[in-house]
C-alpha cells in the first residue's frame, strides 16, 4: 500500500501538485497543479470526456458558468440542506465536523465542545459593485445544476430523445470543514459529471449500467480492480432515491472516489417550480409530456488523479537499487517519451537528439534531457512515468570513433526491454506504441 505522505512528496518533488499560494503559509484546500500535474490531469479529463461524450451517441456537451442565478440554489434545496454538523471546541476554537468525532471531548486539547449547528458548504460572493443581500450569489458546489436549468436549451437544440445524457466537467467549490487527505478533499476541486436522462421506469436498469460503467473506466485506465468497489453510501443527498459510490483502497482506507446517484426527477421539478418555465420533455411514443428521471455519475479529477498516483506507483529493486516506477497508462501519462543523448559533450550527438526530439513533439507530449548521466536518466523519467525513452549513442550518429548503424535505443518503462530501432522508423514506432 503506497502511503500518502510518498506521494505528497514525489508531487512536490516532481513538479505534480504544490500547496495552494505556499509563499504566503498556503490557505487549507487550496492546491495548484505544477507542470507535470496540469498534463495529467489535462489527460484524466480528455479520458473521461472521450469516454463519456465522444464514443457515444446518446451524449452532448456543456460548459455552463461557473456563477449562476443565486434562486438555482434555492430551488435546487443547496441554500438550505447543504450543511455538515460543525461542532467547535470552547477551549482551543478549534472546528470539527461532528461526524468525524469519536467521543464528546476536543480531540486537540480534550476541551469542552459546542453544540452540533449546521454549517452550509456554500461559498458566497456578491456580483456588481453593492455587497449586499440582492447581490448575494455562490460559487457552484456542483457542476449539475448548469446541466439541468439547460436541459431545454440543450434538448431542443440538438433533438435528443431518451434516453440521453448531458456531460460536463468544470471546477466546484465547497467550504469544506475539514479539507484534507492532500487532494482527496479540497476546497476549490474539479469535477466530471454526467447528466443521464431516462424514461422515468428504466432509472433503476440505468443506475445498475452507469455505476459498473464507470468502475470499469477506472480498471480501463490502469487501477487495480482489487482497490475498487461498488457500495451503498451511509446516507443519500437530499436529492436523491439511491446511490452507489465507486469507493478506492487509500492509504487511510476505503473511501468515495465517485458518487453515481438516482436523482430522480427532482432536479427538473424543483426548476420547473421555482423558474415557472416548462423542463418537460414531449414523449412522441405516447403524445404526453414527462419529467425524466436522471442518472448522475459524478467524479473528481483531482481525487481520480490521486487515486491514478497512489496505484500507478511502485518501488523495486534493480541491480540491488531503489526504483520508483510510475505504472501510469500511456493516455495519462504527462510525458510520453524522452529523448537522452548519452554524451552531452559530444555536439553530433546532442543535434541529433534534439532533431529527433522536435521531430516527435509533433505528436506527442516529449521531453529532452541530457543533465545528467543515463542511469539517473532513466530514473527521473520512470519515477515521472514515461512510458518511453529513447537513447541516441556514439553510433546513432556519424562520429570519428564508433560505428555508424544509425540505430537508437529504445527502452520500455515497465519490463525495462531495450530494443534498437533504426533512427528513420523511430518516430512511427513510438506513435505506433503511444496510440497517437
Ligand atoms: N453532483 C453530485 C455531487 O456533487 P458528490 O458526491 O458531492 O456529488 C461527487 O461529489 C464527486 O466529487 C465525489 O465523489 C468526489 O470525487 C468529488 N468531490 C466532492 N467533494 C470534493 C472535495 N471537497 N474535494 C475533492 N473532491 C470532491
Amino acid at each position: 500500500m503506497t502511503e500518502m505522505d510518498t506521494i505528497v512528496s514525489l508531487c512536490k518533488r516532481r513538479g505534480f501538485v504544490f500547496p495552494g499560494s505556499e509563499v504566503y503559509g498556503g490557505l487549507g484546500g487550496f492546491w495548484d497543479y505544477g507542470p507535470l500535474g496540469v498534463e495529467l490531469k489535462n489527460n484524466i479529463k480528455r479520458a473521461w470526456w472521450r469516454s463519456v461524450v465522444q464514443e457515444r451517441d446518446d451524449v452532448v456537451g456543456l460548459d455552463a458558468a461557473v456563477i449562476m442565478n443565486p434562486a438555482v440554489w434555492r430551488a435546487s434545496g443547496h441554500v438550505t440542506e447543504f450543511t455538515d454538523p460543525l461542532v467547535d471546541c470552547k477551549s482551543c476554537k478549534k472546528r470539527f465536523k461532528a461526524d468525524d468525532l469519536q467521543g464528546d471531548r476536543c480531540p486537540e486539547c480534550g476541551g469542552d465542545l459546542t453544540e452540533v449547528r449546521k454549517f452550509n458548504l456554500l461559498f458566497r460572493t456578491f456580483v456588481g459593485p453593492v455587497e449586499d443581500d440582492a447581490s448575494v450569489a455562490y460559487l457552484r458546489p456542483e457542476t449539475a445544476q448548469g446541466i439541468f436549468v439547460n436541459f431545454g436549451n440543450v434538448q431542443t437544440t440538438m433533438r435528443k430523445k431518451l434516453p440521453f445524457g448531458i456531460a460536463q466537467i468544470g471546477k466546484a467549490f465547497r467550504n469544506e470543514i475539514t479539507p484534507g487527505n492532500f487532494i482527496f478533499r479540497d476546497r476549490e476541486f474539479e469535477q466530471l459529471e454526467l447528466e443521464f436522462f431516462v424514461k422515468p421506469g428504466t432509472d433503476e436498469e440505468w443506475h445498475q449500467h452507469w455505476a459498473h460503467e464507470r468502475l470499469d473506466w477506472y480498471v480501463r485506465l490502469g487501477v487495480d480492480p482489487a482497490h475498487l468497489r461498488i457500495r451503498p453510501p451511509d446516507s443519500l443527498a437530499h436529492y436523491a432515491k439511491a446511490a452507489f459510490e465507486i469507493e478506492y483502497l487509500f492509504p487511510m482506507g476505503w473511501g468515495e472516489l465517485e458518487g453515481v446517484a438516482n436523482r430522480t426527477d427532482y432536479d427538473l421539478k424543483r426548476h420547473t417550480e421555482y423558474s415557472q418555465r416548462d423542463l418537460s420533455y414531449f414523449d412522441e411514443e405516447t403524445g404526453e409530456h414527462i419529467t425524466p428521471y436522471v442518472i448522475e455519475p459524478s467524479a473528481g479529477v483531482d481525487r481520480s488523479l490521486l487515486v491514478f498516483l497512489l496505484d500507478a506507483y511502485h518501488e523495486e529493486q534493480v541491480r540491488k537499487e531503489k526504483r520508483v516506477v510510475l505504472r501510469l497508462h500511456k493516455d495519462l501519462a504527462p510525458v510520453k517519451v524522452a529523448v537522452l543523448p548519452l554524451a552531452r559533450n559530444r555536439p553530433e550527438i546532442v543535434a541529433l537528439a534534439r532533431d529527433l526530439a522536435a521531430k516527435l513533439r509533433k505528436h506527442m507530449p516529449t521531453m529532452y534531457d541530457d543533465t545528467a548521466s543515463i542511469g539517473r536518466l532513466y530514473r527521473r523519467q520512470d519515477e515521472i512515468g514515461t512510458p518511453y525513452c529513447i537513447t541516441v549513442d556514439h553510433q546513432s550518429a556519424v562520429t570519428e570513433d564508433a560505428k555508424y548503424d544509425g540505430m537508437v535505443t529504445l527502452r520500455e518503462r515497465d519490463t525495462m526491454e531495450q530494443v534498437r530501432v533504426p533512427l528513420t522508423d523511430i518516430v512511427a514506432e513510438v506513435r505506433r506504441r503511444i496510440g497517437c
